[in-house]
């Protein structure tokens, strides 16, 4: 059984991991599968940041050093993209929240639209890998569709496999250096809210080092137990 999306009761889920986890690659894999909107900050503030936006400007200094951008800004650019009608079925927040205090505005946010959380997913991972999975990531340039030069190259040399486009690109922040920044401020300030969602019974721990199709299956089984609640309750 899938979750229903029509049902009166939205899905929220939560990806929590370090950079490279597998959080963006999942939370597309379960958009498509699933009619679930990925909501990513990163994706977001690069937008921002494109667009040169006031938030943008601001964010990307932050963005370039590896460091997490100001609660008040993330939560902006949140709030407005929650705001919009495709996500009333249901969410899949990718990357936020990374600190207690974003975590503490998003319970007030999803009360306020009569929302809650139905699992906080923490992708285990080992850090020394995920500096190779980052500095080794491409994207297609038109759809956003993630490669990996070692472990997920498109079927076609240079065609991606999802839009036939042939440009590609990479992001600034991800280099060798950027990426241990960014683990660091993951284990400061991110990690904690493992203990967070635990203590409140929303937790579920996935083992993601294995193949990402194993991952995504971990995925689905876990949305096919939240959809028998659903019904169950
Ligand atoms: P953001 O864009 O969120 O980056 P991140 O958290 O560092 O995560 P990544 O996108 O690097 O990794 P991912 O887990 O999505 O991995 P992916 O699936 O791509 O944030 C960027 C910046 O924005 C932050 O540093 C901060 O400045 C700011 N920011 C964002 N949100 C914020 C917030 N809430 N508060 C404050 N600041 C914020 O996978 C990586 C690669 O590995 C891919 O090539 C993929 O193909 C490959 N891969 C994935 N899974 C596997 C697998 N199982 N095996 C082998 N390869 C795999």
């Amino acid at each position: 059984m899938s979750l229903d999306t029509a049902d009166p009761h939205p899905v929220t889920l939560i990806l929590l991991g370090p950079p490279g986890a597998g959080k963006g690659t999942q939370a597309r894999m379960l958009e498509q599968k699933h009619g679930l909107v990925q909501l990513s900050t990163g994706d977001l503030l690069r937008g921002a940041v494109a667009a040169r936006t006031a938030a943008g400007l601001a964010a990307q200094e932050a963005m370039d050093r590896g460091e997490l951008v100001s609660d008040r800004i993330v939560l902006d650019i949140l709030t407005d993209r929650l705001n919009q009608p495709d996500t009333r079925h249901g969410v899949i927040l990718d990357g936020f929240p990374r600190t207690e205090a974003q975590a503490e505005a998003l319970d007030r946010l999803l009360e306020a639209r009569g929302r809650r959380i139905d699992a906080a997913i923490s992708l285990k991972v080992d850090d020394e890998a995920m500096v190779e999975r980052v500095s080794g990531r491409f994207t297609c340039a038109s759809c956003g569709e993630g490669y990996h030069d070692s472990f997920k190259q498109p079927a076609r040399f240079g065609i991606c496999d999802v839009c036939e486009g042939t440009a590609f690109k990479r992001r600034a922040d991800d280099n060798a250096e950027t990426v241990r920044t960014r683990l660091s401020a993951y284990h400061a300030e991110t990690a904690p809210l493992i203990d967070y969602y635990a203590a409140r019974g929303a937790l579920t721990e996935i083992p993601a080092m294995g193949e990402i199709g194993e991952i995504a299956a971990a995925l689905d089984a876990l949305i096919e137990r939240l959809g028998e609640a659903q019904v169950s309750a």
